[in-house]
């Protein structure tokens, strides 16, 4: 039987995900750093017609350690994994620490997903090809650059939605290094903006609204309705590749001007291995545990249309 792993999978997209997952039969982990919120889902997971052998991990994304400890959890049970689905993310409004010092959502948004991507290939590559690796980014991933020089806004003010844009495109350029270093492998990786739905995270990224609710506002569609739209990239199009590609929901489209850049892919990428301990391999080397084909193709080089949407 077939195994996804997603992150953040009790509740929102994660959960309307690992739902429709399991509805196909697919088992589920679930990575979730709360006991208690992860074993709910997990319960929601059986239905008379689905009783797959789903499994909580408990992990909290911004703690390396502990994600350490969450991978070699899953890597003990051998289990070969078809589908990592990279969608935990955290927006607080107030510039926050990791417990390894990092900016919160930096931390959680991508260094814990980097980190647990890399401790996972092996298994990734054990699983029949294609196996994938979904990154949940988002249209909002439009911007500026990453800001190298002070990517844990020690030296800027911190503005949520500033930080939560650095963080998903720090999605978006890692999608890239990750594709160049597992291309030949049997693995793809891949980064979707999955839709507009009102969860806790898009009230946070919106603030108070005066006077009406989030659907009213900016128009959300029923979070379920993120489980298709995630899965099909995750599980779906098998004889596709879909490595280095960006979908606006389930559409083909290109990142940004700066999700492209390229020399920005490898120095997050490079950044990362450092700050989470893991050793730094350039494309075309060695990923985390695992050969690469040296493939350059560029995350977006093959795009041709770019709705550029910001998170409405
Ligand atoms: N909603 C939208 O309109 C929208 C649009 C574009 C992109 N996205 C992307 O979709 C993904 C899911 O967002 P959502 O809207 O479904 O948000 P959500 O309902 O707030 O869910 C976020 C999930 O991440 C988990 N999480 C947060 N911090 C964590 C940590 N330290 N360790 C492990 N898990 C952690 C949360 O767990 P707890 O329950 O324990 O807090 C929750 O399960 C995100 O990557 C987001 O950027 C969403």
């Amino acid at each position: 039987m077939r195994t996804v792993i997603v992150t953040g999978g009790n509740r929102g997209v994660g959960l309307a995900t690992a739902r429709h997952l399991a509805g196909r039969g697919y088992n589920l982990i679930l990575v979730c750093r709360d006991e208690q919120r992860g074993r709910a889902a997990l319960e929601s997971l059986h239905s008379p017609v689905s009783q797959g052998n789903h499994r909580l991990v408990v992990a909290d994304l911004a703690s390396l350690e502990s994600v350490r400890e969450g991978a070699r959890r899953i890597t003990g049970t051998g289990a070969p994994i078809s589908a990592l689905v990279n969608n935990a993310a955290s927006l607080p409004p107030k510039r926050v620490e990791s417990r390894d010092g990092f900016e919160l959502q930096l931390a959680v948004t991508h260094l814990g997903h980097f980190l647990l991507t890399n401790l996972l290939l092996p298994q990734l590559r054990d699983a029949p090809a294609p196996s994938r690796v979904v990154t949940v980014a988002s249209a909002a991933h439009s911007g500026p650059p990453f800001n190298f020089r002070d990517p844990n806004f020690e030296r800027r003010r911190y503005r949520r939605r500033q930080a939560y844009q650095q963080s998903k495109l720090a999605n978006v350029l890692f999608t890239a290094g990750l594709a160049r270093r597992v291309a030949g492998t049997g693995v793809q990786a891949a980064a979707l903006h999955p839709g507009v739905y009102d969860t806790g995270l898009l009230r946070n990224y919106l603030g108070r609204i005066p006077g009406g609710g989030v659907a009213a506002r900016v128009g959300t569609s029923r979070t379920e309705k993120a489980g298709p739209v995630v899965a099909e990239l995750a599980v779906g199009r098998r004889d596709e590749d879909l490595n280095g590609l960006y979908f606006h929901k389930g559409a083909r489209a290109a990142p940004s001007a700066t999700g492209r850049d390229t020399r920005a892919q490898e120095r997050l990428w490079s950044w990362s291995a450092e700050a989470t301990g893991l050793e730094a391999v350039p494309a075309g080397g060695e990923a985390g545990a695992g050969p690469g084909s040296g493939d350059q193709r560029e995350l977006g080089s093959v795009l041709t249309d770019s709705p550029e949407m910001p998170l409405r």
